[in-house]
């Protein structure tokens, strides 16, 4: 019975007594298997540019997406609206892939326990996230989201921006040498009028320097440079 299997994978087992050629038989296997793979990637058109007049994140802005990746808010959260009717109705313009030219990485998200944030830039006022992030219930009754208070006390330190925008500027980012220098006091400039609107609307005093500006800031320009007119759905049945 065994002899027989032998017999009948001889030619097989012939190769696998010459470990020389096997293994140069094998690399190449899979050498062909990947080029196949990777070939077509090389190939297509990746010069996917950002709507026009898209500018990238400003320094604060990136300082609050960073605070996003760091509580996990897109484990909850996607940035991606896909084409369908009721995900239009709900949230606006489907995304496109020109939209997250900037985006790295990138926040599409692969979960909704809570909705789409791909359109949430100017849909409530600054202090409506200020509350929404101190205390979730106090601006959505029932709310499961957990609350982040310290996020209102903890102080934000700008200095690190210039490493971190220079890295995005490798990844292809188009920050100049100015902005990239001066990030910290850009950060803190915009800090400082966004903490003045949150005051004038009625919130507290003195939110400048922490974490919770920098994420209002990010909050604020989701979606609102998407430039493309809004476009109909693809018909769903
Ligand atoms: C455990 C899941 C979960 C996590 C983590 C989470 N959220 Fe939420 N989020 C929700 C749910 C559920 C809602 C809907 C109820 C509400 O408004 O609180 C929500 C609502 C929101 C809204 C209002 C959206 C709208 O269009 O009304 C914003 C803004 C938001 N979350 C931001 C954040 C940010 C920023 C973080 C991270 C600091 C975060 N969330 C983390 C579950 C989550």
């Amino acid at each position: 019975m065994f002899n027989r299997l032998i017999k009948a994978n001889g030619r097989h087992r012939r190769l696998e007594g010459w470990p020389f050629i096997f293994t140069a038989l094998t690399a190449l296997a899979i050498l062909t298997g990947t080029i196949i793979e990777f070939a077509p990637l090389f190939l297509v058109d990746d010069s996917m540019t950002a709507p026009e007049g898209a500018t990238p994140w400003t320094p604060l802005e990136v300082a609050g997406r960073d605070l996003y990746i760091r509580e996990g808010c897109n484990n909850c959260h996607s940035q991606m609206v896909r084409p369908f009717r009721h995900e239009l109705e709900r949230y606006g313009n489907f995304s496109t892939a020109a939209e997250t030219a900037f985006e790295s990485p990138h926040l599409w998200g692969s979960k909704r326990t809570g909705p789409d944030l791909a359109r949430l830039g100017g849909k409530y006022p600054h202090l409506w996230h200020v509350r929404h992030m101190e205390d979730p219930r106090s601006t959505s009754p029932g709310s499961i989201m957990p609350d982040y208070p310290w996020m209102l006390t903890a102080r934000m330190d700008y200095e690190y921006l210039p490493s971190v925008m220079s890295a995005l500027r490798t990844v292809g980012l188009p920050y100049s040498d100015a902005e990239v220098e001066n990030a910290p006091a850009l950060a803190r400039a915009q800090a400082e009028q966004i903490a003045a609107e949150i005051v004038e609307q009625g919130g507290p005093e003195g939110l400048a320097n922490k974490e919770i500006t920098a994420l209002v800031a990010f909050l604020q320009r989701l979606g609102v440079q998407h430039s493309e007119p809004l476009t109909a759905a693809p018909d769903q049945p």
